[in-house]
């Protein structure tokens, strides 16, 4: 029992992914000064001597001991600034002035604002990672590592979050229990449905691909981004696999005359099933466990389509290209539409805005912008967004439980895309926040 539940907790620390399942190695009997994370603001905290530390406020906009005491143009533009509760108010109300905005070149110019405001909130270039809480060059150039916006709890530290709390980490079935599993199903208040969800989850997992195997903190994702390596896999291999060679396209099977991916016995790449399931059933995909949903079955065979579909436009505009040249063209294109479907639909929905988002790269041609991106640690932590999911799967007349969805290699071709499509579309999401609100197989 003692084993059993020491084991969950480690697991929980696994997921929580933090250098704290270490048992008693407090030897000195100081404790490290950065353990309470006195600074604040950003400040970094760097350690003398045994018991003494400094907070770099290094252009942080404060100073003082902990990084807590304003600069003059920090209070002068606190002041002048509006928080943002009232920017998101302002984007979320004035329907009349939005449908102004919308048709004017003042869509463009806030546009370029959303774009450049958000991205000078992320660090660049990327700071820590897992296993450094400090600034490193392997950090920097290790792309193996998710990049982390908080340095790693120091190893030293008496409890797991620093000196609050208890020493060890609560039973994390325990934690699941009072805190995330569902009572009763809360559909999500902005009226997102099963078609964003599976959306959410497709899109986010080209570049969320954790690597436990390799250690805590590790992607397999390595180009930090939107690589579509979804639908072509994340190395050259896999894509070499998933190519049929011709004309530019992917592989495809005919099932009742319709498009699908190809089966593991026509592509040879490995696909996360269950033991058992035989190559024919399983789908050959980029994403190697999008066998998981029939869900995320539909939108890699929509894409498939789409690339192929691109494919026969080009050819037949450029017929002296060759197989290379009609592929990798084809992909920059699949590229293009996902990220405009991302900003144009799915950031629309979530964010609510009256502000008409717009996907235009020229937007940003004149004016600095930082290209290079690193998917962070704590970005797929929040991205979990399990409460999404509802409690059953309502499509065309019929109620599939988990059970019978998931894993299940024959409910894509069973009712094909359209039906899916128009079933999702139709079903509504779960609330993403407020607790209480996960499916109890999806906690597991
Ligand atoms: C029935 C549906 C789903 C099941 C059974 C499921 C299951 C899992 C499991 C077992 C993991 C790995 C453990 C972990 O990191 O927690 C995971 C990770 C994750 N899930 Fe889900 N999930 C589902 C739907 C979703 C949806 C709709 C989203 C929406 C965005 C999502 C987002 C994520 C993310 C971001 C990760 C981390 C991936 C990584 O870092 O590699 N999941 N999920
Ligand atoms: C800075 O933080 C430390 C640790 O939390 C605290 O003891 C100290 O009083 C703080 N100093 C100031 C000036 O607030
Ligand atoms: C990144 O770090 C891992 C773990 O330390 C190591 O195995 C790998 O070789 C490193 N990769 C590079 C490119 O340095
Ligand atoms: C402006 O854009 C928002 C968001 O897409 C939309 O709700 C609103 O109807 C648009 N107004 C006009 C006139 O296009
Ligand atoms: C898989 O899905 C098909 C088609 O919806 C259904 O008939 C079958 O019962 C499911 N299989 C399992 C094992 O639940």
């Amino acid at each position: 029992m003692r084993a059993s539940v020491l084991g969950s907790v480690c697991a929980l620390l696994l997921l929580l992914r933090e250098p704290v399942c270490r048992g008693d190695e407090v030897t000195s009997s100081t404790v490290n000064p950065c353990c309470y994370f006195p600074c604040q603001h950003w400040g970094v905290c760097v350690r003398y001597g045994e018991d003494k530390y400094e907070c770099d406020c290094t252009r942080t906009g404060f100073y003082g001991e902990n990084c807590t005491v304003p600069e003059f143009w920090t209070r002068v533009s606190q002041f002048l600034k509006p928080g943002p509760n009232v920017v998101h108010y302002i984007l979320t109300h004035f329907r009349w002035l939005w449908d102004i905005i919308n048709y004017t070149f003042l869509r463009d110019i806030l546009m370029r604002l959303v774009l450049t405001v958000r991205s000078n909130l992320i660090p660049t270039p990327p700071t820590f990672n897992s296993k450094y809480g400090y600034l490193s060059w392997e950090s920097y150039y290790n792309l193996s590592y998710y990049t982390r916006l908080l340095p790693p709890v120091p190893e030293d530290c008496p409890t797991p979050i620093g000196v609050k709390g208890q020493s060890g980490l609560p039973d994390p079935e325990l934690l699941v229990d009072t805190l995330l599993k569902r009572r009763t199903f809360r559909a999500d208040p902005q009226g997102s449905n099963l078609m964003f969800a599976f959306f959410a989850q497709h899109f986010t997992h080209q570049f969320f691909k954790t690597f436990n195997r390799m250690g805590l903190g590790y992607t397999k994702a390595l180009s930090h981004g939107v690589d579509a390596g979804h639908v072509y896999g994340d190395n050259l291999e896999r894509q070499l696999q998933l190519r049929l060679h011709k004309d530019g396209k992917l592989k495809y099977q005919l099932i009742d005359g319709e498009m699908y991916p190809p089966s593991v016995a026509e592509a040879s790449v490995r696909m996360s099933y269950p033991p058992g399931v035989p190559v024919h059933q399983q789908m050959a995909i980029g994403q190697e466990v999008f066998g998981l949903l029939p869900g995320l079955g539909m939108y890699a065979t929509l894409w498939l389509r789409e690339h192929n579909r691109v494919c026969d436009i080009l050819k037949a505009e450029h017929p002296t290209w060759d197989d290379e040249q009609l592929f990798q063209t084809t992909r920059l294109i699949i590229i293009g539409e996902t990220i405009r479907i991302v900003i144009e639909e799915y950031v629309q929905q979530l964010s609510g805005y009256l502000l008409q988002l717009k996907f235009d790269p020229t937007l940003l041609f004149n004016s600095h912008f930082q290209y290079g991106n690193r998917i962070a640690l704590e970005f797929s932590q929040l991205y979990h967004w399990h409460p999404l999911m509802p409690d059953s799967f309502l499509i065309n007349g019929d109620e599939l439980s988990y059970t019978q969805f998931l894993f299940n290699t024959s409910v894509l071709t069973h009712y094909g895309v359209e039906k899916l499509v128009d079933a999702f579309s139709r079903q509504p999401a779960g609330q993403i926040g407020g607790g209480h609100n996960i499916n109890a197989v999806v906690t597991k």
